[in-house]
């Protein structure tokens, strides 16, 4: 992706639905045998790897725009292969649906990434507390259960990926499961949803106790797709760090509210139209300090964006990052390569303001940090040419045309 200095935005962005609540959702229909179809669906890779991952168990699969119809077959194949966990670690969120809904999975351990090591010990603990029985051989995870039976499950750390597994094997284990410590993400109450409408019992989603009471059977849905916060906050980013005003159209001030805090703190003006989300910049943004937490605290997917703003704002701004070990601070290197002062230390950052950065050849490594370098690069004197797009292409729809259309200098050449 080529870009270059691009000042005042203006016009309107679609949202598109949520990549960390479509995945999920996709996983939640093997719980039912028949036809789901789920609306607002992105146009992005990681939905096209979750498609081939359900139809290596058996379901036929068809993506249109927008939408996806999933016909479940009444037995599944029970094996979530090396190939496609190795391409997207959120295809661990099968197990849960499998085990509920056949009792076995077999299942590859997904590796570390660039997000640094990524362990799934509370999936497997919370699993058991179900009467869940794992063995992990030649790589992969065999899962086993005579009958599922609801259980108090403690999370040690609200986990995302924890909580939908449980959630998914809670819906028709015998009796009631209750959740506690869950996470509280939007998502999570995407899933809960629908989960709902198929037929399964459950209380409390949005907060940190979930009940859920398991049923005998569920029944496909359709269902539309929450909003993707991430992507809105992307291009809050692009209008603060860029100047200008942008409507994002669909986009949720209640899902997004401690990010709208801190960015009003940076000098933006943003409102709630009742439709999206309408956003203005100051002359220059003033440096914050930013902690990340789970939900409702800032995300860590946001963070690369609160980044690559401070680089350009006044001031010194401190980032800590709480959710992932390591730091998840990668691209930092890149930023610098862009002239950014940032400095890191353990969890940290301490990233000074300069008036602008300089445009220079970077490395997406991560699909946020991806699309935190485009963003960076409409505020860079010259050219930015970002490769490694694949990763952004894993979470974003039509990340260039979106931007071009409200006049950011932005295209994309085939390589
Ligand atoms: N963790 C454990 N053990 C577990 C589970 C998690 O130690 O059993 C640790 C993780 O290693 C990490 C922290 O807990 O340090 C948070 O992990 P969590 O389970 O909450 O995250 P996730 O489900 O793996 C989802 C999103 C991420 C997002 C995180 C945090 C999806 C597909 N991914 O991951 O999104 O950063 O929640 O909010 O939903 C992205 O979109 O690019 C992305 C990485």
């Amino acid at each position: 992706m080529i870009v270059r200095p691009s000042s005042g935005l203006r016009g309107e962005v679609p949202i598109s639905g949520a990549k960390n609540s479509v995945l999920k959702l996709m996983a939640a229909t093997l719980l039912a045998p028949g036809e789901s179809v789920l609306h607002n669906v992105p146009a992005i890779s990681d939905v096209g790897i979750m498609a081939e991952l359900l139809r290596a168990m058996g379901a036929e699969v068809t993506l249109g725009p927008g939408t996806a119809r999933i016909v479940v077959p009444e037995v599944c194949g029970l094996e979530a292969p090396y190939e496609l966990v190795e391409r997207m670690r959120a295809s661990i969120v099968v197990l849960g649906p499998l085990l509920g809904r056949f009792g076995r999975a077999r299942v590859s351990l997904p590796g570390g990434d660039d997000l640094g090591p990524r362990p799934i010990d509370m999936h497997l603990s919370g699993l058991q507390k179900l009467g869940a029985c794992f063995e992990s051989e030649h790589g992969y995870i065999e899962a086993r259960a005579e009958m599922l039976r609801g259980a108090e499950v403690l999370l040690e750390y609200p986990s995302v990926g924890a909580t939908e597994n449980l959630l998914m094997a809670a819906v028709l284990a015998k009796g009631r499961t209750l959740i506690e410590n869950a996470a509280r993400e939007p998502e999570i109450s995407d899933l809960c949803d629908m989960l709902t409408a198929m037929g399964a019992r459950i209380e409390g989603a949005g907060s940190s106790t979930i009940e859920v009471e398991g049923v005998e059977g569920l029944s496909p849905v359709t269902h539309s797709v929450v909003p993707d916060r991430i992507e809105a906050a992307t291009y809050l980013a692009a209008v603060g760090v860029a100047g200008g005003e942008l409507t994002l159209r669909g986009a949720r001030a209640d899902h997004m509210e401690m990010l709208i805090e801190k960015l009003r703190a940076m000098g933006m003006t943003i409102s709630d139209t009742g439709e999206g989300l309408w956003a203005m910049a100051p002359e220059t943004l003033r440096s914050v300090d930013v902690v990340t937490l789970p939900y409702p605290g800032v995300a860590t997917d946001y963070k690369p964006f609160l980044v690559a703003m401070l680089s350009v704002a006044e001031g010194v701004g401190i980032v800590t990052e709480n959710i992932f070990q390591g730091g998840r601070f990668g691209y930092i290197d890149e930023l610098r390569r862009m002239r950014a002062d940032i400095r890191t230390q353990g969890h940290h950052a301490v990233v000074r303001g300069t008036p602008a950065l300089s445009g220079a050849r970077v490395r997406a490594r991560d699909i946020r940090a991806g699309a935190a370098l485009v963003v960076a690069g409409l505020r860079a004197e010259g050219e930015t040419r970002v490769v490694g797009v694949s990763h952004i292409d894993r979470g974003y729809d039509g990340l260039v045309p979106k931007l071009a259309a409200v006049g950011a200098d932005v295209s994309r050449r085939q390589t």
